[in-house]
């Protein structure tokens, strides 16, 4: 079997159970020559904070060259770093970072020109080191704004003028016997001597140096409200009174858990109002319930990060970057702070960049790059109904009209709740939970019609929602869910119309030492006598087809998920075939381990189905006993046991299916006339290419082929639903 087709198959079967792939799951690239700053040259630039490694290790420095189009020195241009000492400058560092934009062509923010952390303390006091007086310290950050911005303003686009001046809380000041307001403001040095006009005179001394810089406030915590409006109202009392203040720098240390993304929209959206630009200017997304820019934080553990908490990191990014996208109007740059993990300030356990420690992207890189514009503004219709595979009175979750799944999950002490459903390349749907401890949420966009196997992550536990049946797939009991299909009424539950039924039956498999189950599907009328040839009354004998199911799957997954019953039933009613036995066995699929896929032989099923499972069914049931009476068809996994028994034992079966399961190829099959009839089918979204060329081949070597390429459907049940609706006219004729 053409190791193309095992290795595709190897790595939907590893997608189908893994979920989140290896430890940080980067999907495969719809567009690999678009960098992130090409995925936002309509929206704004993408910047990162570096450090002098950053700019000399040659594989680091192509990283940058290829994804960013702005750069920050994370610390080569603060204060404390380039001015140590009265009259001493260190430029040699940040000259590195100004030159390697100079000479890449890349834009450079300025970071940062008034700070109280990283500081040119020794501006604070004299040779004594007694306190010097405000006008002495405004004279010093004057003469250091003016070298530092004139040094570099051929590349610096804006500057960080100020940087994290107001207070993260404010506690009300107890005097006198009463409380009053306490200051908005860091009770830094600079505003212990200078009140917050140290501000205002900073901002005076940049504007000085460079007219055309983009001057802007920076900060931490910028959409929690308090801090918010703290910003808000200092930034509107400085530009009223004449403050040359042109933007707002949010900073953006988040966590996976917050801030949520309506308080980052509002807080744009107050910002926005006093300001034409903002930055996001140090965005990290740590893996912990902690965020701000202060130094005292938790460092994370050194072990392999969770599935569950990729996904969160995911969902984080891509949520934030859809705010983002949605203010490209006043927002000019989002600058990520730092390359790679590595070289976090939180430290590499924190996990909080889109580039992992060895500077490979991350599935939340191509969540934030391969952005679907259309969905951003999409708002899905509000008719949503219960889902059918829900269980009796259970109103959740839902599905519309348009393919959307709503879920809903009560879980009051949960970090965490995240539906293993979702956009591909998500990891899943992250739901919200509100003040009354009821976690929502909705797909981003449309599913795939069909029936959709998922299961809750909470808070890493993995549990089947409470809401739905269940159903085996991904060798466990799953939570299910039918998203309407156009063309579902092929396999809809009539009640115009007679009913086959379904037999569990067991039977002894001598190889495997041990009894063995499958479903039996017979059609209305089973059993009933019918006048024969011979005009006698007898008992109707009927062709018989052997479906399989795929990985993780058993002997329910047809009959259940695949509504093989139905399906035959509405056929069998409106005449479109005759009626035949299908058996659905379990095809001793699931102990196979991954990454042996080239060793998959099916071997131990030939036994059990052709010396075990057939002489069984023909002793047991009224079957028609010869090849021409016999079919064998499978999905995905079951395919694969289809190609090998069928090309190994030709003398069994007359007619064969492989469904999402790979393709024939002419010369594979020694007789061509041990075949009456090949169907192959595939989602659009698996190979249709593949089965389309396979179906021609098989044709222009004269063989009776057929195939079908199920339309906006993927390796999942739909796609196979409609393969037996159109390979079971074809069956037995
Ligand atoms: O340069 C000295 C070096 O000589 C010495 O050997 C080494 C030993 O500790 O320390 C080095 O200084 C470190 C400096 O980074 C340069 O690497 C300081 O200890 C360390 O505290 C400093 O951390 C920086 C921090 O700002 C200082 O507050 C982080 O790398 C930097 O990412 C962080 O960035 C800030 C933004 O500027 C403003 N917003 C918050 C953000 C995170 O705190």
């Amino acid at each position: 079997m053409k190791q193309t087709f095992k290795t595709a198959l190897a790595i939907v079967l590893a997608m189908n159970c893994l979920g989140s792939w290896a430890q940080w799951g980067a999907p495969a690239d719809p567009n690999p020559t678009v960098k992130l700053k090409d995925a936002y040259k309509n929206y704004f630039m993408i910047g990162v904070a570096l450090n002098q490694r950053n700019v000399s290790n040659d594989d680091q420095v192509n990283l940058v060259k290829a994804e960013f189009n702005s750069i920050t020195a994370e610390n080569d241009m603060k204060p404390g770093e380039l001015h140590p000492k009265e009259g001493v400058w260190n430029w040699e560092k940040a000259d590195k970072i100004a030159n390697f934009c100079r000479q890449n062509g890349i834009k450079l923010r300025g970071h940062c020109l008034c700070w109280h952390s990283q500081f040119a303390d020794w501006m604070f006091t004299d040779k004594k080191g007694k306190p010097v007086k405000k006008e002495v310290f405004y004279q010093r950050l004057r003469e250091h704004i003016h070298a530092v911005v004139n040094r570099y303003k051929d590349v610096v686009y804006c500057w960080d003028v100020v940087n994290e001046a107001m207070a993260d809380n404010v506690r009300p000041n107890f005097a006198n016997g009463k409380f009053t307001p306490g200051s908005p403001y860091r009770d830094s040095r600079h505003y212990q001597l200078c009140g917050d006009e140290f501000i205002a005179k900073a901002f005076e001394f940049a504007r000085e140096a460079d007219p055309n810089a983009l001057l802007f406030y920076n900060d931490y915590n910028e959409c929690d409200p308090g801090k918010r409006d703290r910003i808000f109202d200092m930034v509107k009392k400085m530009k009223d009174a004449g403050v040359p203040i042109d933007g707002i720098g949010m900073q953006g240390h988040y966590n996976v858990y917050g801030p949520t993304e309506e308080d980052i929209d509002a807080a744009i959206t107050k910002y926005k109002t006093i300001v034409k630009h903002i930055h996001v200017t140090e965005l990290d997304i740590r893996m912990n319930t902690e965020m701000g820019g202060q130094l005292r934080f938790s460092r994370g553990e050194n072990k392999p990060v969770a599935g569950y908490m990729n996904t969160l990191l995911t969902d984080q990014y891509n949520r934030i970057f859809k705010i983002f996208r949605k203010h490209k109007d006043v927002i000019d740059c989002v600058t990520f702070w730092n390359l790679g993990d590595r070289d976090s300030w939180l430290g590499v356990n924190n996990h909080p960049l889109p580039f992992d420690e060895n500077y490979k992207p991350k599935q939340a890189y191509y969540a934030i790059k391969n952005f679907d514009a259309k969905l951003d503004n999409a708002q899905p219709k509000e008719d949503f109904v219960s889902n059918p595979c829900n269980q009796p009175g259970q109103e959740w979750p839902k599905v519309n009209s348009q393919g959307y799944a709503r879920f809903r999950v009560e879980a009051p002490d949960a970090k965490s709740v995240i539906v293993s459903l979702g956009l591909g390349g998500r990891g899943g749907t992250v739901l919200r939970k509100d003040k009354d401890g009821v976690w929502t949420g909705t797909t981003e966009g449309p599913m795939d019609p069909g029936f959709h196997y998922y299961h809750l992550t909470i808070d890493g536990g993995v549990f089947n929602d409470p809401g739905t049946h269940n159903y085996f797939g991904s060798c466990r009991w799953e939570s299910g869910i039918e998203i309407p299909a156009p063309d579902q009424d092929f396999y809809a539950e009539r009640t115009d119309i007679p009913h086959g039924n379904m037999q569990k039956i067991l039977f002894y498999s001598k190889s495997l030492g041990k009894m063995q189950e499958a479903t039996v599907y017979l059609p209305n009328g089973y059993g009933k006598l019918v006048k024969g040839k011979n005009g006698k009354m007898e008992q109707q004998r009927y062709p018989v087809l052997y479906l399989q199911h795929g990985w993780g799957e058993n002997e329910t997954s047809w009959p259940v998920q695949g509504k093989a019953g139905l399906i035959m039933d509405n056929l069998i009613a409106d005449g479109k075939i005759k009626p035949f036995i299908i058996v659905m066995a379990y095809g001793l699929t699931n102990d196979f381990k991954f990454g042996t896929i080239g060793k998959f032989t099916a071997e131990e099923f030939e036994k059990v189905l052709i010396d075990e499972l057939i002489p069984y069914v023909d002793a047991n049931f009224l079957t028609k006993t010869d090849k021409w009476n016999r079919a064998m068809a499978g999905l995905s996994m079951g395919g694969m046991t289809t190609k090998l028994i069928t090309l190994r034992r030709p003398e069994v079966f007359g007619y064969w299916g492989l469904l999402s399961g790979g393709q024939y190829a002419p010369e594979e099959i020694k007789d061509p006339k041990c075949v009456k009839y090949i169907f192959e089918g595939c989602g659009s979204k698996e190979n249709p290419a593949g089965i389309n060329k396979s179906v021609a081949d098989l044709k222009a070597a004269g063989f009776n082929a057929e195939g079908l390429i199920s339309e906006g459907t993927a390796h999942e049940f739909l796609t196979w639903r409609r393969c037996l609706y159109l390979m079971a006219q074809k069956l037995f004729k």
